[in-house]
């Protein structure tokens, strides 16, 4: 199993001051960390935390990628463009992106294709709202967006990484147990297993109000290969307590 992926997403956050002062604290406090770790910056940024991370361990990310290669889709930015400033990675899917643009299981599905076709690894969202788990539904919900992702990407769905985004756990402090975590996160292991012969290649992560004080006990579990970290990716303290915690 590759080491556990530890990832940023700052959301709609930052300014080139408060950049600056948050990758530097982050990036010097990467020494001896046992994991991956990434920032997921907004588009206008990326240039300037590409910059900022030259010569350290520190790897750049997207928050969303176009499916389309090119052309008149305004407002856009494509996997070309991400690559040039040196992106690793594309969280496609995000629930607030389902939710507030209306993205499509299909549609997430592309994103994934288009990252991979320019050599970047998608982060793949899914996860349940909270009135899918009270009616039980949290199972059919994730298998049904993975689903669509396996079947766009075939063999090269390996090449991925999937975070587990509880909706109900995301900006809301209501993080899910260890046990509720990783009863999804095997379950999603489990049915990218039947797709692939490399399972072992994808990184499941954690995602929804994963903080200093509860990572290790959710890092602890056989099935969460790291986390996909929002409000405290913000913190530089809380953020590298998050990455010592990695196993
Ligand atoms: O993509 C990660 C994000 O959705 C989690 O946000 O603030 O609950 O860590 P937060």
């Amino acid at each position: 199993m590759s080491r556990q992926l530890i990832a940023g997403n700052w959301k709609m956050n930052g300014s080139l001051a408060a950049n600056d002062t948050l990758v530097r604290a982050v990036a010097a406090g990467l020494a001896g960390a046992r994991c991956d770790v990434a920032v997921c910056v907004p588009s206008p940024y990326l240039a300037q935390v590409q910059g900022l991370l030259s010569g350290n361990s520190l790897a750049l990310g997207a928050q969303d990628v176009s499916l389309h290669e090119q052309g008149a889709y305004t407002g856009e930015v494509s996997a070309a463009m991400l690559k040039e400033f040196g992106v690793r990675y594309a969280i496609v899917g995000h629930s607030e992106r389902r939710q507030y643009h209306g993205e499509t299981d299909a549609a997430v599905a592309d994103k994934a294709k288009a990252a991979l076709a320019h050599g970047i690894t998608p982060i793949v969202c899914v996860g349940e709202t909270l009135a899918d788990r009270e009616a039980g539904r949290t199972a059919d919900v994730v298998k049904r967006q993975m689903a669509a992702v396996i079947h766009t990407n075939g063999h090269c769905i390996s090449e991925i990484v999937v975070a587990y985004e509880p909706v109900w756990a995301i900006g809301t402090g209501r993080t899910a147990t260890p046990e509720q975590a990783q009863e999804v996160h095997a379950l999603l292991r489990t049915q990218l297993h039947a797709a692939t012969q490399h399972v072992e290649r994808i990184r499941i992560l954690y995602g929804g109000s994963m903080n200093a004080a509860n990572a290790a006990a959710l890092l602890a579990q056989p099935d969460i290969d790291g986390g996909l970290i929002g409000g405290a990716s913000l913190k530089p303290a809380d953020f590298l307590q998050i990455v010592a915690a990695a196993r």
